[in-house]
């Protein structure tokens, strides 16, 4: 019996670590899920938005844009508020375009085909913190960014979820 407990808890250590593991990998997202970088029939410029807002993107994730006739820039804040950019950080229009997240901060996406843009194919992303980020003398307690601590949080719940469970074996 006692040995059984040892073993989940053996269980839930590695279980714990592997989540970290996926914590710290790159992932590439298809920009638009099914629906790819397309622009809409209706106008919505929150389309994108709304589908970054259901993903988490940290440094290194690469974003991937596919597309037929149109183009993805990286543009400034007010750029991206007035749909148009004469010198664009980043442009694209071969029909898949991968952009890496190299940096944390936000990142301004625009169509630069003429209409695209304010009919909603613009969007905003978010890159987080590092987890842990190296800690220097001058920098001294910045306020914890929300969600920048993902993988603590999550192995917090994990090991009272185990906790709660040893209880009951
Ligand atoms: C991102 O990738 C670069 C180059 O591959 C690497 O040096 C850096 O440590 C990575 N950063 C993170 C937070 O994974």
């Amino acid at each position: 019996m006692a040995s059984s407990k040892a073993f989940m808890w053996l269980l839930f250590f590695f279980f714990v670590c592997s989540l970290n593991i996926f914590a710290v990998l790159a992932t590439e997202f298809n920009v638009g899920g099914d629906k790819r970088w397309v622009v809409s029939t209706v106008k919505d410029d929150q389309l994108y938005n709304q589908w970054a807002g259901k993903n988490r993107f940290k440094v290194n994730d690469t974003l991937r844009f596919e597309y037929k006739k149109d183009s993805v820039l990286v543009v400034t804040k007010e750029e991206y508020e007035k749909c148009k950019s004469s010198h664009p950080i980043f442009f694209s229009n071969n029909g898949k375009s991968i952009y890496k997240l190299e940096q944390p901060g936000l990142y301004y996406f625009i169509s630069g085909v003429s209409g695209h843009c304010e009919r909603g194919l613009k969007m905003i992303i978010k890159v987080l913190e590092p987890a842990a980020p190296p800690q220097s003398a001058n920098h001294t307690s910045t306020p914890t960014v929300a969600g920048a601590n993902v993988a603590s949080v999550i192995n917090g719940v994990v090991l009272v979820m185990g906790f709660i469970l040893g209880l009951f074996m």
